[in-house]
């Protein structure tokens, strides 16, 4: 019976999994089983009337960021409410065997398109480690998305397992014989409640937004202005106003490329330069050799000190 639950819960989990992986999507990185929430239940039933409820304490699970999604099936946290008898599954129905690992890989695009709320009753397969041996496993399932992060798993209708597709008949025969039992069914019905996760992202620290740097400016802002004319055509020193090409507002000391509401070429967007003196130098001199690609359709200034000047008259004037 135990193995019987452990298929089952082998099986939700996959399908949850599958279904979690992809819930925008696109891959959500790693997601792990909430034990607390998750229930595992069998059920028997001895001498024809009596009825019980069993169920595994400890289950856990995880899924890999690439799909690979491995549950583990405490045997020993069977409980079936009399001591004695949770003894006895552990010594002959699970021979002393602890774990059964049920290993599966997640077809992530599955569950692509399931939106908090939705629902679906879904066919998944994996395989159980359990005794020694790999055992196939199916069945049918119930998925619900229940937020952005917590998928639960339901199985769909009655499950009913058999003992002998289980390899568990003896050690079933065994219990009978120890508990001066006439019958124990040989058919379980098992049933489950899964709920999954998803892991807080570890997302990468975003590269800190370069400190403005301090640029020596050695140019003469006044002198600057009448430089300014050559770009002014294109260009504003205020704050969002934006032309041909971008405000160059507080451009010196800044990263190339970083006004959002402004639409750069690739190439300028991914120079990866920050404009201080010596780069916005280079890049007035000859833009198109500093930038290949660059949209600022632009010849360069050709003497030295023009270069120093307008620099100084952009830092001045975005004080
Ligand atoms: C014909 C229009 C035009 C002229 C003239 C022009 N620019 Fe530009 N400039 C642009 C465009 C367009 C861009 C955006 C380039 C890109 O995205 O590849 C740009 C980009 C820049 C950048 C980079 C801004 C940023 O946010 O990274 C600086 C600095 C700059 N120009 C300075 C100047 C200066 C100084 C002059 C005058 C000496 C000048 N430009 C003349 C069109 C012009």
């Amino acid at each position: 019976m135990l193995r019987t639950f452990t298929r089952i819960l082998a099986t939700a989990v996959i399908a949850v999994s599958g279904h979690m992986a992809l819930a925008d999507g696109h891959t959500t990185g790693t997601w792990t089983l909430n034990a607390d929430s998750s229930k595992l239940a069998f059920g028997s039933v001895k001498k024809d009337t009596v009825g019980e409820v069993h169920s595994f304490e400890q289950i856990s699970g995880t899924v890999g960021a690439d799909g690979t999604t491995v549950v583990e099936i405490d045997l020993t946290s069977v409980q079936t409410n009399i001591d004695i008898r949770n003894e006895r599954f552990g010594e002959h129905v699970f021979k002393g065997a602890t774990t059964a690992i049920l290993n599966t890989m997640i077809d992530m695009n599955e569950m692509a398109a399931m939106a908090v709320g939705d629902s679906e009753v879904i066919d998944v397969e994996a395989v159980l480690s359990f005794l020694g041996a790999d055992v196939e496993i199916e069945a049918e399932l119930f998925v619900a998305r229940l937020s952005e992060t917590s998928v639960m798993v339901t199985t769909n209708d009655m499950i009913f397992v058999e003992t002998e597709d289980l390899g568990i008949s003896a050690g079933v025969d065994k219990l009978m014989e120890l508990a001066k039992l006439p019958g124990i069914t040989r058919t379980t019905p098992v049933t489950l409640r899964l709920i999954f996760n998803m892991d807080e992202q570890k997302v990468e620290a975003a590269p800190a937004a370069p400190a403005p740097i301090a640029v020596a400016l050695a140019g003469d802002a006044d002198a600057g202005k009448k430089v300014f004319k050559k770009c002014k055509a294109c260009h504003s020193i205020k704050d969002g106003k934006h032309g041909v090409g971008p405000s160059l507002y507080k451009v010196v000391g800044t990263a190339a490329g970083a006004i959002e509401d402004y639409k750069y070429s690739t190439k300028m967007a991914q120079s990866g330069l920050v404009w201080d003196a010596e780069t916005l130098s280079a890049f007035l001199a000859k833009p198109r050799s500093v930038v290949k690609g660059t949209k600022m359709a632009f010849a360069g200034l050709k003497k030295a000190d023009d270069i120093e000047n307008v620099i100084a008259y952009i830092a001045a004037k975005s004080e």
